[in-house]
This record gives C-alpha cells, sequence and structure tokens, in this order.
C-alpha cells in the first residue's frame, strides 16, 4: 500500500531514512514529497492509502482527490490543519503523535525567552529567570516539560488547565490556578493551547495588562489563539511589556515597526524542528499509519 509522506517544511535527513525503514519493512511503499505545492499534493494523494503531513493544510479538496485514503498521521501534536469533519465524512481516521516533539517546542521556549531577557544579546545589561515566576496555559505534554526545564532555571510556576487535575499539577511541583486572570498575574505567561473556536483570539489587551512590571508572553502554540489588536494596544500603552513567538503574527511587520526589541518571531514555526523531534514524530507517525492500515490500531484517533 503507498503511504505518502507530504511536508512543506522538510523533516531532518535521519528522520526521513527511519520514516523510509520502517514503512519499507512493513511492506508498504513510500512516496515523499518535500516542499511540494497544493498540485503536487492533490496529484500525490490519489493512490495514497496512508497519508503523514505536519502543518499542512488537509481539508476535503484533498480527501476527495485521495479515494483509496484510509488514514491521515499529523507528525505532531496540533491537528487544527486537518479538517476533522470532512475526513469522518471520507470515512478516514485522523490521528496525531502526542508527546513527540514536546521538549523540542519546551527548550525553544527558553531559548527565545533567554534571548529576550538579554536584550537580543545586544551587550546591555538584562535579567534572570531565577525566582522569577512562570504561568504555564495549558499542563499537557509541552507544558510539562516547560515545568521540568522551568525548575532547572529556579523558576516559581503556575499552570492553568482545566482539563487536567489540580494533584497532577501539584505532584510537579507547579501551583494550579483557576482562571486566566490569575495566570496572568506571573512574569511570564508560556502559551500551549490549541486553536479552537473557544481559545481563538482569546489572549489579548485585558490579559496582558493584568502581567506585572517586564512582563513577557511566550507563544509557541498557534498565531490563532493571540487578538493582535488588543496585544498591540497593550504593548502601545505599556513600553515594559514583551511578546516572543515561534510564528509570526499577520501583523507582523507592524508590531516590529512599532515595538522592535520588544517583539521576536521566528520566521517559520521552529518549535518542533529539531533532529529528534522529527525522528521521533516521523517515526511514530509511520508505525501509526503502518499498524492502522494492518489491523484498524487507533490509539490517537482524534476525529472520533
Ligand atoms: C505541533 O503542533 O506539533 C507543532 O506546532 C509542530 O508543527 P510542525 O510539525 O509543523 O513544525
Amino acid at each position: 500500500m503507498k503511504i505518502l509522506v507530504f511536508t512543506e517544511k522538510p523533516f531532518a535527513p535521519a528522520a526521513v531514512k527511519a520514516i523510509e525503514n520502517t514503512i519499507n519493512a512493513s511492506g508498504n511503499e513510500l512516496e515523499l514529497v518535500e516542499g511540494g505545492t497544493r498540485a503536487d499534493l492533490l496529484e500525490a494523494v490519489k493512490n495514497a492509502e496512508g497519508l503523514i503531513v505536519r502543518s499542512d493544510k488537509i481539508d476535503g479538496e484533498v480527501m476527495d482527490a485521495a479515494p483509496k485514503l484510509k488514514v491521515i498521521v499529523r507528525a505532531g501534536a496540533g491537528f487544527d490543519n486537518i479538517d476533522l469533519e470532512a475526513a469522518t465524512k471520507h470515512g478516514i481516521c485522523v490521528m496525531n503523535t502526542p508527546g513527540q516533539n514536546s521538549n523540542a517546542v519546551a527548550e525553544l521556549v527558553f531559548g527565545m525567552v533567554v534571548m529576550m531577557c538579554r536584550n537580543m544579546y545586544n551587550g546591555k545589561s538584562g535579567t534572570e529567570l531565577k525566582d522569577k515566576s512562570l504561568g504555564i496555559y495549558a499542563f499537557g505534554q509541552v507544558g510539562r516539560n516547560v515545568a521540568r526545564i522551568a525548575k532547572g532555571f529556579g523558576m516559581k510556576l503556575e499552570a492553568l488547565d482545566k482539563f487536567v487535575p489540580d494533584a497532577v499539577m501539584e505532584g510537579e511541583g507547579v501551583k494550579p490556578v483557576h482562571t486566566p486572570e490569575e495566570l496572568f498575574a506571573n512574569n511570564f505567561v508560556s502559551l500551549h493551547i490549541p486553536a479552537t473556536p473557544e481559545t481563538k483570539k482569546s489572549i489579548g489587551y485585558d490579559l496582558m495588562m493584568k502581567m506585572p512590571q517586564g512582563g513577557v508572553l511566550i507563544n509557541t502554540a498557534r498565531k490563532e489563539v493571540i487578538d493582535e489588536e488588543g496585544l498591540m494596544k497593550a504593548l502601545e500603552e505599556r513600553p515594559d511589556l514583551r511578546y516572543v513567538s515561534d510564528i509570526k503574527p499577520d501583523a507582523a511587520e507592524e508590531f516590529e515597526q512599532k515595538f522592535a526589541s520588544r517583539v521576536f518571531f521566528t520566521p517559520k514555526k521552529m518549535g518542533a524542528q529539531t533532529a529528534e523531534a522529527n525522528f521521533n514524530a516521523g517515526v511514530a507517525a509511520a508505525e501509526q499509519v503502518i499498524a492502522y492500515l494492518k489491523d484498524g490500531w487507533n490509539k490517537y484517533q482524534v476525529n472520533k
């Protein structure tokens, strides 16, 4: 059976090799398309029974072009790029690979925070993370890795997640809070919420204005969760606030013009772009597609 790996942003070469070996060893056939266009996707998907993607947009049109497609695995955590309703209508199982790239994302949080706190390494005196407080918004796989690393920096930790019992957070040495307002009273807030109708544009002016002097908002989640107008207004009124994001906001140029080194955006989403995360998520995705095609294994199905 043909398994198509279609990624706009390529996996590391060692990950591609491992995916290829895994698929070959299962007796299936790999087709790899890296950096392809939408037309390439529509063509390549024609004979595919399994599909592995990253943040690549997979909608009803792609599924219409893929009459044999049975399973899509998003090699990564967020699956807001896949039209789940359309997949269900087409009888296609959609899975993600939870946890496989979470350490990479968590490490980038601190890479960006230290850079911001040391003024982009411009030689001017900066600040430290030790004894500062960090609010973790969503205590899933990434949030827990962020907590683990933050402890090494000597930070005080709080987290907000209505799906995680307080005792779980307390067991990790993290103080649970129950409202976004409480969370935004921390020196740093790191976002790990998915982009859903409920969370879209949910972080804006009011919450930013709750941050203490020198507050830094870190977004390695999705740009859609930010109310950009509200954030901009807060940054205008409070010259002490800063924003770092692993993805450019829609109004990136305006943010950069207005706030210069108080904002930082990666040019492309880089959180999961490490050799290790590519390897883990890519191989897990290959194994999950193979297992589904073989005997319907669907542990991480997200369109039930
Ligand atoms: C995820 O949801 O897993 C991350 O945002 C990584 O996305 P990427 O695979 O497109 O880098």
